[in-house]
Formats: C-alpha cells, structure tokens, sequence
C-alpha cells in the first residue's frame, strides 16, 4: 500500500500528494467487490488505462509527471464479476534502471545522472505510459516520442517494440490516435528531429499495420514544435500546432531537459494544417492568434462545411510547469484551460470563430469513441471543483457538458477524492444511455475505486462504486473494448 499520513485541507501538501510517495505496486488478476449498488447487466467489456505508475526509482524522483514508468491497468467486466490487474511495461529502459535501482536515463523532464561528457547524446528513455491501443490480438501501450510496446491482451505481459511497418527507424508514434467508427482505420501521427520538424502520418489497418505513410512539414517552422493530440473531423485531420519550440543545443548537450528547453514563443502564434484524410496530403496551412492545448475532445464538419473542433484551451504553456511540480506533491503554478469551440474555414484553415463554451477549470475532454470525426452531444471531463485551495489541488471531479442543452453537470465526489480521465461506455442495449467509468482515488477512505456513473446523472450516486485491491497511481488514458476477454486464469 502506498503510506497514507494524515493530511487536512490546511496543510500545505494535499491530500493527492500521498499517490506520489511510492510507486504504484503491481497485482495479478483479482476479485473486484462490490462497496455500493450493482454493475449494469449489460455491461460487458474490457477497460485498459496506461499511466505514469512510478515516478521514484532509489532514492530520486523523475523530473515530470510524464517521465513515470507505464503501468496498465485492466478492469474485466465479465458474466461472473468484475476483475482487474495492474502492471509494468517491461521495456529494456525500465529493466536496466530496475536492475541498477536508480535512474540513468535522461526523459522529457529528467536528465541522465552524471558528469555531462556522460549526458550527451544520451537517447531518451520510452516511458511507454500515456496511453493504449487494443487491437485484436495485442494491447499497444503508446508514447509520443517513441514506438509503441505490444502486451498480450489478457496477461498485459509486455512482448516487445511492435513493429506496425514504419518507414523509417527514427519514427514515432503518438499516444493519441483516433479510430474511424466506419472504417476502423487507425490514423496517427509522430513528430520527428532533423533540420526541420517533420510530421509522419499514418493510417493503419484496424490491426494496426500501416496501411499509407506520408509527411509533412511546415514553411518556415523553426525547431522542434511540442503536439501531443489532433483532430479527426469528417474528411479531415487538423493539426494545431501551438507556439513552443525547443532549443535544441542545451538538450543534445544534455544542459537542460526536453521540458526545460521549451519556450513559450507567442510571437510565432499556433499554426493550424488540414489534412486531407484521405490521401494524407496537407489542404491548408495558417497562422492565428497563440494558445495552447494538449487535448482536443473532438471534432466534425457541420452543415455550412466548416471544421468545428472541440478542445482544452490554455492561454500559456504554464501547465508544463505544473507537471514539475505535480511528482513533488505540491502544485505551485495555477492555470486554467477550459472547453472552447473553434470554427475553421477548411480551404483557408483560418479561425471564423472562437468561443469559450464552459468557463470551469478542466482537462482530459473526452466523448464516445463511436462518434470521431462526428457531431456529439455530450462533453465529459476531468474539472477542478471551486474551492479556495483550486490552484493547488489536481483535477478532483468529473463533469458533462451537454451541446444540445448547454447544460453543465458535475460529479462532485467531495473533498479529496481524484479521478483519472472517465471513460465513456455506450450501453449496447440502449445506445442512448452512457456509462462513465472512472477510476477514483478515495483520499479519506485510503482507496481506489472503480465507479460507474450513469452519463446522464452524474448529480447522483454512482450506479456501482467497486474497490480495488492497491492504489492505483493517477492515470492520463484509456480504452474501452466491448468485448470480453476470456478469462481461464
Ligand atoms: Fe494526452
């Protein structure tokens, strides 16, 4: 069990802070039970989260919330209970630095120990922790900077890098991939170095072989850009690349790490470039006034033609910061996204409007994975509750935001209770009703908790409130896959 201390909400470390103390700890396949009310009948399926599960190794502590060792967990939801297990990526990164139990590797925000003759050139280490990616026969674990780690699908075991055919070795392969609900086609994207920043696009078999890869770069973008998520909307993907560069010098000298390099540059404004689905070539390219996201909910093209994205508007790229501090266990730096709503002009991708459709601090935007590329109803989020301790505290509720109604309801779980991303589940039976799966951190109780909330009544108790048997350490992403596992273990 991660160690618990007493906290209040005087003190100056929250009470979130205690699932930054130790590691999360591994365990196999067990028994879910049952704390309040009943899993839905028709609830049958596989939910898989990726997060950041260790952020200490020895005696040191990474640099930044995204340097934690990838942990998956699984919650199976079969005809006899509710099972899960929790486990590492065994990628050779993770081994070598279990072996020495210290760190050596340098990551986003973690430099490699030692003298800096040592430091250079180092290749960074693949967390393998931000998010999954189920296919028929593996389970992918994702990380923007590197490839993907294939696990088996029903023992998370990690199998190796999976090879989907890249081009070229220095590939990546973002965590944010979008799924076409017709098609099944995966498309994805990696950014890669060399003189001039070049985006790799790829569309994928719904196995995940690469079925088409092309590039592109943008005129005139100098240094390395950071785009963590785009959008896939109708016919188009849409890229909105916000101003922050990397200096590229004291990171290849090993001087500064990746997240220390980076520069909020708002002269050089966020450059939007539309790509043809299709055939992966770009439309438009242009230049608007800077902001910053890491995450877009969603995105459609409506009845005039427009592009109408969805996304977590931040004014800077303060947020960084934040997650420094967040390992630590105290958040110093406050700042404040919050849902906008951007029209483009697809042959021009210029801004028509932009509008801030919810003013409530909030992340992790998300909506049902059957409806990408396609107008949606309901908006689900992680938010910050209004208290006077906001600026200091992780994201400690869940919401929706209804676009038909523009009505915004939360799931107020109380004081020091923290959820990860919830995840949206359509009920097969009723594809009007949505189950919300979130996993939850009970601060007062000295839990985690699986809680299944109906979509349209997160004013009230959840349907089902499950108790895992450890903490489970904040996650950033998950899936949900309808079908069972079969289960022989
Ligand atoms: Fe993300």
């Amino acid at each position: 069990m991660v160690a618990v201390p007493h906290s209040s909400p005087t003190s100056s470390r929250r009470a979130w802070s205690q699932l930054f103390q130790a590691p999360g700890r591994a365990f196999a396949l067990t028994p879910l039970p049952i704390l309040q009310g009943k899993v839905p009948g028709a609830l049958r399926g596989t939910l898989f989260r990726n997060g950041p599960g260790r952020l200490v190794r020895g005696q040191k502590t990474m640099g930044h919330w995204f340097d934690g060792d990838g942990s998956i967990l699984g919650v199976y939801f079969t005809e006899t209970g509710v099972q899960a297990q929790y486990r590492y990526v065994e990628t050779p990164y993770l081994q070598q630095e279990a072996t020495a139990d210290t760190l050596l590797l340098p990551n986003y925000g973690t430099l490699a120990p030692g003298p800096i003759w040592q430091r250079w050139g180092k290749p960074a280490k693949n967390s393998a922790n931000t998010s999954v990616l189920p296919l028929g026969d593996r389970l992918l674990a994702l990380w923007e900077a590197g490839k993907p780690y294939a696990l088996d699908l029903q023992t998370l075991e990690t199998l190796g890098e999976a090879d989907l055919g890249f081009a070229h070795r220095s590939d990546t392969f973002s965590a944010h991939h979008k799924i076409h609900p017709a098609t099944g086609e995966i498309y994805n994207f990696g950014v890669t170095f060399g003189p001039q920043a070049t985006f790799q696009l790829y569309r994928c078999e719904p196995q995940g072989k690469i079925r088409h890869q092309a590039h592109f770069s943008v005129p005139g973008l100098k240094g390395l850009p950071l785009v963590h998520d785009f959008v896939l909307a109708g016919d188009y993907l849409v890229f909105c690349i916000p101003p922050v560069r990397l200096q590229m010098l004291p990171t290849l000298l090993g001087l500064k790490t990746v997240s220390e390099a980076l520069q909020w540059r708002p002269e050089l404004g966020t450059i939007v470039v539309i790509i043809d689905r299709h055939t992966l070539k770009p439309v438009s390219i242009s230049r608007q006034d800077p902001w910053f996201q890491w995450h877009f909910t969603n995105g459609f093209v409506n009845d005039q033609g427009e592009i109408v994205l969805e996304m977590v508007r931040f004014p800077d790229f303060a947020s960084n910061q934040q997650f420094v501090e967040i390992p630590q266990g105290q958040i110093k730096t406050y700042t404040k996204g919050t849902l906008w709503r951007y029209h483009l002009e697809p042959k021009t991708a210029k801004v028509i409007t932009a509008n801030e459709i919810c003013d409530r601090s909030c992340e992790f935007p998300i909506t049902l994975e059957s409806q990408t590329g396609q107008p949606w109803r309901k908006t689900f989020m992680g938010i910050h509750r209004q208290t006077a301790d906001i600026g200091h505290e992780l994201i400690n509720a869940i919401a929706a935001f209804d676009h038909h109604t523009t009505t915004f309801t939360m799931a107020d779980m109380g004081p020091d209770h923290y959820p990860s991303e919830p995840i949206p589940v359509q009920n097969p039976q009723n594809p009007d009703q949505i189950w919300l799966l979130v996993v939850v951190f009970n601060a007062p109780a000295k839990r985690s908790e699986l809680r299944i909330y109906d979509g349209d009544r997160l004013d009230e108790e959840p349907l089902c409130t499950l108790e895992f048997p450890k903490i489970i350490p904040p996650s950033f992403h998950g899936k949900w896959q309808p079908e069972a596992l079969d289960h022989k273990n």
